[in-house]
């Protein structure tokens, strides 16, 4: 089995390859290459761990660039797709990054597997795409509502996945996943960018009134969902990926400040993001009955886990912070 990740050496996608080569991954692996551009969020850090396995590989590239993206693809069974502009207070400044990757990118690699072998496609979608929702939650078959410029692309790219299936008959397989945490996260996302102000002692910006909810999922259970979607998921079905810890970011906040000991005066607030969606929610009972997915890290264990590995790794997040400040 040979598998290509695109945006490996990303947030989500570093820890997807480091499963995979880790000792709980599947047997039966020849190849994982990472195609990744490294973007201001690609981190060739984020790969040491697997650098010397002899499955892996790394390719420095654009998945817009349809010679490399069809030489890739051809090459490998099978594509699990993270690569992205993944900021939505980036996308609000300018939306034409997002088109190109989310959009453009993600179409070019569908007509690499198009006229490849076999391939199985596995697009890593988002809860964003849905929209907002103020109770309940959103079962696959809702329709996509976004709002963000992020989120537009993503479903574009998403929604541009499942043609190819109906259309082509690709074995394209939909995750859409609520918000992540853990360790080597962009410090631009709010975990991170709160963890690490507070531990240079610098306040925290909370957007508005602090309500917006969202459901905290531990990355390596994000990263368990895909892979049960990859080896066993149905072609041309959408998997809501969720079963995290619901919080509003007043709460959040709380949290983050309880763990460094300090108290409201740390939070500044500041203006509120544009049309900032106030909740997210996804039904993940498909992937639960259909795959067996259960989240396994409590929010406790994996917060406390996240605040000492950014507190041990300062070398790896100080150089990125000037970069990540957009606003
Ligand atoms: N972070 C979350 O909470 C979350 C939740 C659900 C879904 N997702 C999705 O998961 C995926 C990964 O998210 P993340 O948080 O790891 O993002 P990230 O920003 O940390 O990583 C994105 C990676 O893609 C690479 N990349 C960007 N443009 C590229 C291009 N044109 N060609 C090749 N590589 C390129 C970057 O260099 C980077 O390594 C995204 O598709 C995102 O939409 C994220």
């Amino acid at each position: 089995m040979r598998i290509l990740v695109t945006g490996g050496a990303g947030f989500i996608g570093s820890h997807y390859v480091r499963t995979l080569l880790g000792p709980d991954g599947p047997g039966g692996l020849d190849t994982v290459t990472v195609l990744d551009k490294l973007t201001y969020a690609g981190n060739p850090a984020n790969l040491d761990g697997v650098r010397d396995d002899a499955r892996f590989e790394f390719v420095h590239g654009d998945i817009r660039d349809a010679e490399l993206v069809g030489k890739l693809v051809a090459e490998h069974d099978q594509v699990v797709h993270f690569a992205a502009e993944s900021h939505v207070d980036r996308s609000i400044l300018g939306a034409a990054e997002f088109v190109l990757t989310n959009v453009v990118g993600t179409q070019t690699l569908l007509d690499a597997a198009l006229h490849s072998g076999p391939t199985t496609f596995v697009y890593v979608s988002t809860d964003e795409v849905y929209g907002s929702i103020a109770e309940g939650s959103w079962p696959e078959t809702d329709p996509l509502s976004p709002n963000s410029p992020y989120a537009a692309s993503k479903a574009a790219g998403d929604l541009l996945a499942l043609s190819y299936h109906r259309t082509h008959g690709l074995d394209v397989r939909v995750t859409r996943c609520s918000n992540n945490y853990g360790t080597h996260h962009f410090p631009e996302k709010v975990i991170p960018l709160f963890i690490t102000n507070l531990l240079d002692g610098l306040k925290v910006p909370l957007y508005g009134d602090g309500l917006n909810v969202r459901d905290w999922l531990h990355v390596d259970d994000h990263v368990r969902g895909i892979e049960l979607v990859r080896a066993g998921g149905r072609s041309g079905e959408v998997y809501n990926i969720g079963g995290g810890t619901e919080l509003n970011n007043r709460e959040l906040t709380g949290l983050l400040l309880e763990a460094f000991g300090a108290d409201e005066s740390s939070i500044a607030y500041v203006e509120d993001r544009k049309g900032h969606d106030r909740r997210y929610s996804v039904d993940w009972t498909k992937i639960k009955e259909e795959l067996g997915y259960h989240p396994r890290k409590d929010f406790a264990t994996g917060l406390a886990e996240t605040v000492a590995w950014y507190r041990d790794n300062r070398a790896w997040w100080e150089p990125l912070k000037a970069g990540a400040r957009v606003g």
